[in-house]
């Protein structure tokens, strides 16, 4: 039994394995494969469905987010800023209480031998940052619906979430299609609705060819073009937190206007290379403009910014891998080259929007995760993220995170953020009536 998983640095696979018990049976298994035909192993009695599948800041930064960043009416305190501190009491979940983990990132089934790796929690340099409570998120949100919107990073952090508030609730399955790339649950006592939609590129992208100049697929990105897939939805949601990042490391053609303007890599004759920060800043613009000019849209835009892989001695596909077992200090750290490219370019693309977002009365907010993830080498399934024996191209997984782990403190952040939101909208409301 082998996976060909060509596509699992980028895991653009399953979403679908997230299903209660109780209705599985009732669901019948359709293998989606959008990109590259894949197939999985067959995890014996698992009752799941397993078909799946980047401090120190500049005073740039420094001065990009002191503007942006949220205050609670407490005191100043960027939250995204701090230290990783041992947390005897994690984790909040494990893989016999929470179905939800997807199968590349349930590491302890897999051999992880080590799991001092849950045991952080984030300590902001100026305040605390409350472990997430899933009673007090789930009131927050009563009534509400969130998009993930990105690639299977940001399927990462939704199925966290899920884990996490499975203390209090598991959602039904409400997709509006079988395509298990666009995903929607349901807590049905909150009247709370998540749902994922795949957009690794964030704009309009098409796979030219599955092959390509590195054999990891050719991409042709349309960099003014939204996708619809996810703008034709968004409208009606309350928050929709937006990443996107490690799918841009790969071989593309950039359109725009209909044409060719350039491309990354893709090394056809008369063709540019614009590198792939040309396409990322511009799929940013894209995305953020979308978001500004819906008409009806009314929701909170969460940039959650990109989260760094930690491949060492080598790239991913050349031996590369992550076997750290402790988080960094922020001191031993620092975040430079194409992380800090791309992080840097979200902040830029960001500010921009955020003026205009501003004007228009709409909220957008960053969710500021690269720091506190470029210090976490340790929680990456490593080569845990599979059978040892499945023949895999990504046979070390230092992009995605194990399950629990480091990744469960974005919804630390975010319930923190959704805290602020509501400090701030009652601030606001005397000036906005
Ligand atoms: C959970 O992890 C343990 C090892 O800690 C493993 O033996 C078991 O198979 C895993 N269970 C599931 C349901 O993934
Ligand atoms: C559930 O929430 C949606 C908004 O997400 C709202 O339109 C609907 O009326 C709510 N239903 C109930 C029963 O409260
Ligand atoms: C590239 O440009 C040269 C000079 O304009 C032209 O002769 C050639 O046909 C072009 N090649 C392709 C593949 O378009
Ligand atoms: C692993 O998969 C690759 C690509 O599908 C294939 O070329 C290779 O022969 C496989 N190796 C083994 C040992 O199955």
């Amino acid at each position: 039994m082998k996976f060909q998983d060509k596509e699992h640095l980028y895991g653009n696979n399953n979403k679908k394995q997230m299903i209660p018990k109780i209705i599985l049976i009732a669901i019948l298994v359709t293998i989606i494969v959008l990109v590259t035909p894949l197939s999985y192993p067959l995890f014996g009695s698992s009752l799941m469905m397993n078909k799946s599948m980047q401090s120190s800041t500049s005073s740039n930064v420094d001065s990009i987010k002191k503007e942006t960043l949220p205050s609670t009416s407490l005191k100043n305190c960027d939250i995204f800023s701090g230290e990783w501190v041992p947390n005897p009491k994690a984790p909040y979940y494990t893989n016999k209480t929470c179905w939800a983990i997807h199968e590349h990132q349930n590491c302890m089934k897999y051999g992880r031998q080590d799991s001092d790796f849950m045991k952080w929690r984030w300590k902001p340099n100026e305040c605390e940052l409350p472990i997430f409570n899933p009673f007090q998120f789930l009131e927050i949100v009563r009534g509400k619906s969130m998009a993930f919107v990105g690639d299977s990073v940001g399927r990462n952090h939704m199925q966290s979430l899920i884990c996490l508030l499975s203390r209090v609730e598991w959602p039904i399955d409400v997709s509006y299609t079988h395509d298990d790339y666009f995903m929607r649950w349901k807590y049905p006592s909150y009247n709370f609705t998540i749902a994922s939609y795949w957009t690794p590129f964030l704009v309009k992208a098409k796979q030219e060819s599955s092959d390509g100049p590195t054999h990891t697929g050719l991409y042709n990105i349309y960099l003014d073009e939204v996708d619809e897939k996810w703008t034709s939805e968004i409208e009606d949601f309350d928050y929709v937190i937006i990443n996107g990042g490690h799918w841009f490391t790969k071989p593309m053609v950039f359109y725009e206007k209909g044409k060719i303007v350039g491309c990354h890599y893709c090394l056809l004759e008369n063709v540019t290379d614009l590198t792939m920060y040309y396409g990322y800043r511009k799929a940013f613009k894209t995305t953020f403009k979308a978001l500004n000019n819906l008409e009806n849209y009314k929701g909170v835009t969460f940039l959650r910014t990109f989260a760094p892989s930690h491949f060492e001695n080598g790239l991913w596909n050349q031996g590369g891998n992550c076997v750290r077992t402790k988080p960094f200090k922020s001191s031993e750290a620092r975040l430079e080259g194409t992380n800090m490219e791309l992080y840097m370019i979200q902040l830029e693309e960001y500010k921009i929007s955020q003026k205009l977002a501003k004007r228009n009365g709409l909220k957008f907010r960053l969710f500021d995760t690269t720091q506190a993830m470029l210090l976490r080498p340790d929680g990456h399934p490593s080569r845990f993220g599979h059978r040892p024996e499945d023949n895999v191209t990504l046979y070390n997984d230092c992009v995605h995170w194990c399950l629990p782990g480091p990744i469960d403190t974005w919804s630390d952040f975010l319930l923190e953020m959704l805290k602020m939101e509501r400090v701030k909208s009652k601030k606001e409301r005397p000036h906005i009536e």
